[in-house]
């Protein structure tokens, strides 16, 4: 089968989620081809967090459903959906560390819970883990120790053991300071030009229009326009994405 021909690796259809007495998800639709990296933008509490946490079913959609590899998320009863789950990684604004293990048991504790790895085997493979985003000599150190873009690069880390098959991402450079955040944008650069399929909530365009094909604009719990950065992002383009990236770049100023 041809690259063209492959089904996506994922599927998200027709995803629909109410919290409180409020319409959260509406509808929402969207696919990702292997080693595609998509892009999700939008005003705040448009819904983008909410999605990434239906997609990992963090938080269960109302409706709709998840397919990973042809595979439904819900069909495969509660075994099923952790499978499901290992096999996507998760990435969070705030890092989610444990405060009280090193950075390579950080990295190492799924390994041995989940993957049942001996403690040799779990800790072999977080240091090359940790390697890979270049964080190689602070494998001994606490978060506590550690500045974010480490932090961050030490959740990539832990995610990349599990061998996930999709990772998402939900603003994964927002908490950083600014001469941060380029360290932990690099690492997701060197991911995607792996091959590495990913969603990625985020607002640094800069950085999302050289390696996405597809910008995804959520407004109000639906995708109001999606399309490659060119077109989208030109200026005189009239979109929806073109106008918020302006004002974004207003606000924060060039450079972020
Ligand atoms: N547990 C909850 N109960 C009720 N409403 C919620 C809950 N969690 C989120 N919401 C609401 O859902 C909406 C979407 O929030 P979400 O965090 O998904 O938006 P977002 O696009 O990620 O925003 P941001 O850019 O600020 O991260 C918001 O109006 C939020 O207040
Ligand atoms: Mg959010």
């Amino acid at each position: 089968m041809s690259a063209d021909s492959m089904p996506p690796i994922l599927e998200v259809k027709n995803i629909s989620k109410t919290l409180g007495s409020k319409l959260i998800l509406d509808d929402v639709s969207l696919s990702l081809n292997k080693g595609e990296l998509k892009v999700l933008i939008g005003p705040s509490g448009g819904g983008k967090s909410t999605l990434l946490q239906c997609i990992h079913y963090l938080i269960p959609p109302d409706a709709g459903e998840v397919v990973l590899e042809g595979r439904p998320a819900s069909g495969a009863g509660r075994g099923g959906l952790c499978a499901f789950r290992q096999e996507i990684g998760m990435i969070f604004q705030d890092f989610n560390l444990f405060d009280h293990l090193t950075a390579e048991n950080n990295v190492a504790m799924a390994l041995r819970k989940v993957k049942k790895h001996s403690k040799a085997e779990a800790l072999e493979r977080a240091r090359r883990e940790l390697a890979r985003v270049g964080l190689a000599d602070k494998g001994q150190l606490y978060p506590a120790q550690l500045s974010g873009g480490q932090k961050q690069r030490v959740s990539i880390a832990r995610a990349l053991a599990m061998d996930p098959k999709v990772m998402l991402l939900d603003e994964p450079t927002s908490a950083l300071d600014p001469e941060l955040i380029g360290e932990v944008l690099g690492v997701i650069a060197e991911l995607s030009r792996s091959g590495m399929t990913m969603l990625m909530a985020t607002h640094q365009i800069g950085f999302a229009r050289n390696l996405t094909n597809e910008i995804i604009f959520m407004e109000a719990g639906k995708i109001a326009e999606a399309g490659p950065p060119a077109a989208l992002l030109s200026p005189g383009s009239g979109s929806r994405t073109a106008d918020f990236c302006a004002k974004l770049s207003e606000l924060m100023g060039p450079g972020r």
